[in-house]
């Protein structure tokens, strides 16, 4: 069975309160459960953090013997170089995904340092972005 980490970034704890209009109302413990159940083939693992380092702890941690990320690094998308070096670093296929459209959004959401280094980019599609990340890890 194929091991597949999602591993979110800041702020996503609060899926389902925050910003309604941009995020939805789904906590994303509700959707985690609807993933488990969508793909019986994947051992799926959620882990969230809004420490730069412990995202970065858990991509060395996985990143050698999982067989996929789909990492929603928040914000820190837009900043980090350590995440990127990171996702550099470990062997695991990282996909990069987000829940807002960011290129429709605001100047500083258009840029990631992290797609570079990831295998693909996946946003805009709310919640379903995951699942469309897990489907390209099939
Ligand atoms: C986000 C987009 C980022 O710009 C923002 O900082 C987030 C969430 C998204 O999923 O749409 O925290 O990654």
């Amino acid at each position: 069975m194929k091991k597949l980490l999602i591993l979110n970034g800041p702020n996503l704890n609060l899926l389902g309160v925050r910003e309604p209009e941009v995020y939805g109302t789904t906590t994303f413990e509700q959707y985690f459960s609807t993933l488990k159940i969508a793909f019986p083939e994947f051992e799926l693992t959620y882990f969230q953090s809004n420490v730069e380092g412990e995202l970065i702890n858990k991509l060395h941690e996985v990143g050698f013997t999982y067989d996929g990320i789909v990492m929603n690094a928040g914000a820190y998308t837009h900043t980090s170089i350590a995440i990127a070096d990171a996702i550099s670093g470990i062997k695991t296929p990282v996909i990069e995904v987000h829940i807002s459209n960011v290129h429709a959004r605001e100047e500083f959401r258009h840029k990631s340092q992290i797609a570079a280094v990831c295998t693909g980019v996946i946003a805009g599609f709310g919640l379903k972005s995951y699942e469309l990340a897990l489907r390209a890890l099939l």
